[in-house]
């Protein structure tokens, strides 16, 4: 009997596009190629070059296990556990948001702030609430060995997670972690106050993509009934905690500028900038202790 010819490289890929374009999946070439390459531990240049090689069938298996997970609405990096974010490679857990590079706004927006305050002080103390997988703070910490950073979060899970990655980057002496509601377990002064926060209406979870809806932990999404709960408790105590000619920093909704920014100045701080992400929204918001 004829033995039946062995999967290629370039013949799986192409069939993984394929049943992702039937189910309507929004970017299916670039999931099949990132759960292909992932999954063989191959990199492009090999997938480029061998097509015609063909594939282990016990890792034929781990690769079709993983796109019935993406054919049922999984995100890739979920089906992978981890995701870069800065250039840093992050662990991810089941109570930890899948960072976005829509955040990296944030990060970029804080640079100079942070390069400026270890240019007076020779260190800067950051504050990260609710840090998920760590993005916000270990992406701070990787730009200068003096930073240190404190990481909230409500989720003991979260927290593990962020801590083993801390240790992964080599950042891990320099990472702490707290577990409580926002300021709740934080004492002290920090020059960079720091936080993604959930800010999705209620309301409007229920109409997210299946990937955001199903796999993002719902405590990282829900903002309440207007989306702005978190923004309140961190304005009702940012002032506390803030040094001397620090500032915080927030991701934000794509409509929540100007309500934010309201919540902050009644706090007593002064928007230093507002910043869009790569599709023209807004994103992030650095205020000041306002000096008026
Ligand atoms: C949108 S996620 C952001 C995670 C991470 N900072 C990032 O940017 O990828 C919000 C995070 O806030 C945490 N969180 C929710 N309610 C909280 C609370 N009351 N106090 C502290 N953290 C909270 C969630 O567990 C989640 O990790």
């Amino acid at each position: 009997m004829a033995e039946a010819a062995a999967m290629t490289l370039s013949a799986l890929q192409k069939q993984m596009r394929k049943r992702f374009e039937a189910a309507g999946l929004p970017t299916p070439r670039d999931d099949a190629r990132l759960l292909l390459l992932e999954t063989l531990g191959i990199s492009l240049t090999d997938l480029v070059t061998r097509p015609d090689e063909p594939v282990d069938p016990a890792r034929l298996d781990v690769v079709n296990a993983r796109m019935e997970r993406r054919l049922h609405g999984e995100p890739v990096h979920r089906i992978l556990g981890h995701r870069e974010f800065y250039g840093l490679q992050l662990g991810l857990s089941a109570e930890t948001l899948e960072p976005r590079p829509d955040t990296e706004v944030l990060v970029e927006a804080l640079v100079p702030y942070l390069r400026r305050i270890i240019d007076e002080k020779g260190a800067c103390r950051i504050l990260d609430l609710g840090t998920g997988a760590g993005a916000l703070a270990l992406a701070l910490l990787s730009l200068d060995p003096r930073a240190t950073a404190v990481a909230t979060d409500v989720s003991a899970n979260a927290l593990e997670t962020a801590s083993a990655n801390a240790a992964a980057l080599g950042l891990g002496d320099r990472f702490a972690v707290l577990e409580g509601s926002w300021f709740a377990p934080v004492e002290g002064l920090f020059d960079i106050i720091v936080s993604n926060p959930p800010y999705i209406r209620t309301s409007v979870i229920g109409e997210l993509a299946v990937e955001v809806r199903e796999h993002d932990p719902l405590l990282a999404l829900d903002g309440g009934l207007d989306g702005l709960d978190a923004y309140r408790a961190i304005a009702a105590s940012a002032n506390d905690h803030l040094a001397p000619g620090g500032m915080v920093g927030l991701e934000i909704g794509f409509d929540q500028r100007e309500d934010v920014t309201a919540l902050f100045e009644e706090a007593g701080l002064a928007r230093l900038s507002a910043l869009k992400d790569l599709g023209g929204n807004d994103r992030a918001l650095i205020f000041a202790r306002d000096a008026a």
